[in-house]
């Protein structure tokens, strides 16, 4: 398996010492409780209240604060020291942020994780075991009886929907800038946003150029919802769309003009190979030797930082349990290699955008 230089380290060799091991061991035999005892340590408060005091807090003083029992104080401060997020002045029995306390409540990606680890994936990750043999969205079944969330994303209740949606822009929107640099360098007249989601990229497109039309690709209650977000927004005039469902291999890319660039972001991961192969020819079909396919993923492998990584082949497992059963955050040789059966070629990969992406650019 090919890794980056940056991961290769903590993936070819053993670094934990044995009682290192050994913990975190016991913090996957109680993943769910550790989770959910961080999650409420920030939703009641409490890493705040203790970030925010000069000499740390005793449990009495954080009953008086946040409202809860002496009782519920206790157990959730127990357990948040044995797990790390805080530290206990034994003389003042004055509890304090921990530096991991620190992460938890101030890294943004942290808390959007948290959200979309609740909200959205929770309750569904019990029935992974389930998912992985019959490979299907087994744990999607609570929120409603779609083949995929894609066909059902309208329809999530509210805060599912917002944590969702808060995931998915978190990630891209970091990266765009840097992106239309990329894109634009190769100066399209039409780009062809393939899952082009609630419009957000397609935006940014026009307002970086006032000449570029965009068409979205899009399941059709989707584009529903991306003609909500772009209405009235400048430059939206140039913003069309294009109602498809990609799973079905006769329906067709648009062939009403040449689209210079096709551009992919985050899209690919929400289908198993042999579905973006059949994507990925369909799209061929309609590009010539100017074309460029310009895929946007968090590739796993390409990540400078192993939290990186680990995050992606996490987030696999939601793909999984409850988005389709069958795709996946992709390692960029597996994807290459479906490119390449596609009858394209990749030109370039630029890596390091946002919080991690990659642009694999393809040519004809
Ligand atoms: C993870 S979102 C990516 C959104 C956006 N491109 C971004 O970078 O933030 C995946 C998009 O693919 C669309 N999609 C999923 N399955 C599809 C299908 N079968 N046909 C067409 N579009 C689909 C979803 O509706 C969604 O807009």
């Amino acid at each position: 398996m090919k890794l980056f230089p940056n991961l290769e380290k903590a993936y070819t060799e053993e670094h934990l010492t044995a009682p290192e091991a050994q913990s975190r061991a016991y913090m996957i035999a109680f993943g769910p409780i550790v989770f959910q005892v961080g999650r409420l340590m920030i939703k009641f408060g409490i890493l705040d209240l203790l970030r925010d005091s000069d000499k740390g807090l005793t449990q009495e003083e954080i009953v008086g604060k946040t409202g809860l029992t002496p009782y519920a104080v206790k157990v959730l401060m127990e357990g948040s020291l044995c797990i790390g997020l805080v530290l206990v002045d034994t003389a003042t029995d004055r509890f304090s942020l921990s530096k991991t306390g620190w992460f938890l409540l101030n890294d943004p990606a942290i808390r959007v994780n948290i959200d979309f680890n609740h909200d959205v994936n929770y309750e569904g990750w019990f029935k992974l075991e389930e998912a992985l043999k019959e490979g299907k969205p087994s744990g999607l079944e609570h929120f409603g009886n779609w083949p995929t969330i894609y066909e059902g994303l309208s329809q999530l209740p509210e805060q599912v929907k917002k944590s969702w949606f808060g995931f998915d822009h978190f990630y891209s929107d970091g990266s765009f800038e840097q992106a239309l640099d990329i894109v634009f360098s190769y100066k399209p007249q039409n780009l062809l946003d393939v899952g082009g989601n609630t419009g957000r990229w397609a935006l940014q497109c026009v307002n970086h150029d006032d000449k570029v039309n965009v068409t979205i690709m899009d399941l059709p209650q989707q584009l529903e919802m991306m003609r909500e977000f772009t209405k009235g927004q400048k430059g939206s005039e140039r913003v069309g769309g294009y109602g498809i469902n990609m799973l079905d291999d006769s329906q067709q890319f648009p062939t009403d003009k040449h689209y210079d660039i096709i551009w992919m972001s985050q899209f690919l991961d929400c289908f198993g190979e042999n579905e973006i192969l059949s994507i990925l020819s369909r799209a061929a079909k309609i590009m010539d030797a100017d074309s460029r396919l310009c895929i946007m993923e968090t590739f796993w492998d390409r990540q400078k930082y192993t939290p990186a990584a680990f995050t992606l082949t996490m987030t696999s497992l939601y793909f999984t349990a409850l988005a389709n059963g069958n795709s996946k955050m992709y390692h960029s040789s597996d994807m290459e290699a479906v490119v390449n059966k596609a009858g394209l070629k990749v030109e370039k990969i630029h890596d390091g955008l946002g919080l991690g992406h990659s642009i694999m650019v393809c040519k004809k």
